[in-house]
């Protein structure tokens, strides 16, 4: 039985897939937003810092289209949709 190549193969995948997997990671909010097809009407509608002020009104901006939609997005899943379209769109300073 040949057992050793086992062991170092095991360890160099692990420490190839790890680094590359942190790095492309996607942000939770933009899963959550590409998953609610929000861009089936904001596409058309820009996401627009002239309309929403401040990085509370985006976060209640957010809230209004999961309650309309009836997307059923906890609060803390609301709350990282508005982290990433800050960081896409709107550049608030965060409270
Ligand atoms: C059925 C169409 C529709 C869908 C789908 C939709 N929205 Fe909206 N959204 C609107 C409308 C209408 C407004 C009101 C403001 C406007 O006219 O631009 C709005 C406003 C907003 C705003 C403030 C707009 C601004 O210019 O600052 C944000 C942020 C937003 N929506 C986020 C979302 C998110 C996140 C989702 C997905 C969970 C979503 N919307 C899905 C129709 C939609």
């Amino acid at each position: 039985m040949n057992r050793l190549p086992v062991v170092p193969w095991t360890l160099s995948a692990g420490m190839l897939l790890a680094p590359f997997s942190a790095s492309a990671e996607p942000h939770p909010g933009k899963v959550l937003h590409d998953k609610a097809n929000c861009m089936k009407c904001h596409a058309e509608k820009p996401y627009n810092p002239q309309k929403t002020t401040s990085y509370p009104k985006l976060v209640k901006a957010v809230q209004f289209c999961n309650d309309n939609l009836n997307t059923g997005y906890w609060e803390d899943e609301v709350e990282q949709i508005a982290d990433y379209l800050n960081s896409q769109y709107y550049k608030f300073e965060k409270p």
